[in-house]
């Protein structure tokens, strides 16, 4: 029996943050239900102290998860952990995410603090937050950047002070995969009461390394990756969710890890958090781009033919994608047109529909088929001129 992975999803948070991804409280509210669909374990749901917004918005996304536990990010700091307080009142399952800097640049130059201050004030926030939420995570941040052995001291004391997760992010994307392997077991073999709490990892994308660093992290003790839908987040993202869950689910054979997620949900969440953020998918992203499952070259499509695991690693149907999909053209009617929407993850009012529906038949007079990425355009140019 293998093991299985956390995964904490920050598609609203740290996904929020990344440039022009904003959302607005119906569609965090959208992605929110999404993710439950999906199965993720934890979804951090904002930073309740940054905006009032924020706080309103984890608030209402408190109140209506029941499967996933939702989780609220805050600085180390009692304003913070109150504010937080406040927005996860009404959840099931509620997580404060309490995060303070430990490498030596961040130190001095962000935080103008000593290391003792930083450990100092780690312990004080997790003590601060415990008293009214049990479920507590502590995040170094710009671990990787950090003295390992300072990391494990903090670590130790968090855990002390009741951290129930300990989190080493790779905030800035510079790790090597053989190298954040070896830094997580170090830290895990290193921390005192390390038994006692999960390790974490949040790695970024700066080196379009992050999805190999948390496989590599995961390969080596990591008990919970922290990743976003399609991998948006801050400069060149976060580590993304589809690919670490299908690399874990389709190499379980080399592996032996897993993750609860329900993998046949990625690609309509993939589709939603696309259309609410404005952020197209890159054609030839693994798992959910527009090419991921095309195949042009002749000798590859007669292959898939006779057998689609010639050239496929993976089905379609996996991931949601349905395998007999109708082609959508000028003599398809409105049902097929509105699962074709459901299945894109893209939900509009009735009135949004008959306009979009209406352009799409002037549409398909003209083309003999309309692809899924038209029909996103519609939906999006509809939903702007509201
Ligand atoms: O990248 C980072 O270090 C973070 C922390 C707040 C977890 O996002
Ligand atoms: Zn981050």
């Amino acid at each position: 029996m293998g093991r299985t992975v956390t995964i904490f999803d920050t598609t609203l948070r740290d996904g929020e943050q990344s440039p022009g991804c904003s959302m607005n409280l119906q569609e965090k509210l959208e992605v929110a239900k999404r993710l439950e669909l999906l199965g993720v374990d934890v979804m951090e749901a904002g930073f309740p102290a940054s905006s009032p917004g924020d706080l309103e918005a984890v608030k209402t996304i408190a109140g209506i998860i029941k499967n996933s536990t939702v989780a609220g990010l805050c600085r180390c700091l009692e304003k913070d952990i109150d504010a937080a307080r406040e927005a996860l009142g009404n959840a099931v399952s509620p997580r404060v995410h309490v995060f303070l800097a430990t490498s030596p640049i961040h130190m001095e130059y962000k935080l103008k603090m000593t290391a003792d201050q930083v450990l100092a004030q780690a312990i004080a926030s997790v003590k601060y937050a415990k008293k009214f939420c049990s479920d507590v995570e502590f995040s170094a941040e710009d671990a990787f950047r950090s003295d390992p052995d300072f990391v494990c001291k903090v670590f130790g004391a968090v855990i002390e002070a009741g951290a129930t997760t300990v989190n080493f992010p790779d905030t800035v994307g510079y790790a090597l995969p053989d190298e954040f392997g070896a830094r997580i077991k170090y830290i895990k073999e290193h921390t005192p009461g390390m038994g006692k709490a999960k390790l974490s990892v949040h790695c970024h994308n700066d080196l379009g390394l992050a999805v190999a660093n948390s496989i590599a992290a995961v390969v080596n003790g990591a008990e919970q990756a922290e990743c976003t839908v399609n991998g948006i987040g801050e400069r060149a993202g976060n580590a993304s969710l589809e690919e670490i869950v299908m690399a874990l689910r389709v190499r379980k054979d080399m592996l032996d890890v897993d993750t609860k997620i329900d993998t046949t949900q990625i690609y309509t969440a993939s589709r939603l958090v696309s259309q609410v953020t404005g952020v197209k998918v890159q054609p030839n992203k693994a798992i959910v781009g527009d090419n991921a499952f095309a195949h042009e070259a002749g000798i590859h499509q007669h292959g898939v033919l006779a057998n689609r695991a010639t050239y496929e690693i993976m089905t379609p149907e996996s991931i949601g994608i349905p395998k007999n999909r109708m082609v959508l053209g000028k003599h398809s009617g409105k049902h097929a047109f509105e699962d074709r929407l459901k299945d894109l993850g893209l939900s509009v009012d009735s009135k949004t529909l008959e306009t979009v529906f209406g352009d799409f038949k002037n549409l398909a007079d003209k083309k003999k088929v309309v692809s899924d990425r038209d029909i996103e355009a519609l939906v999006m140019g509809a939903s702007a001129s509201v």
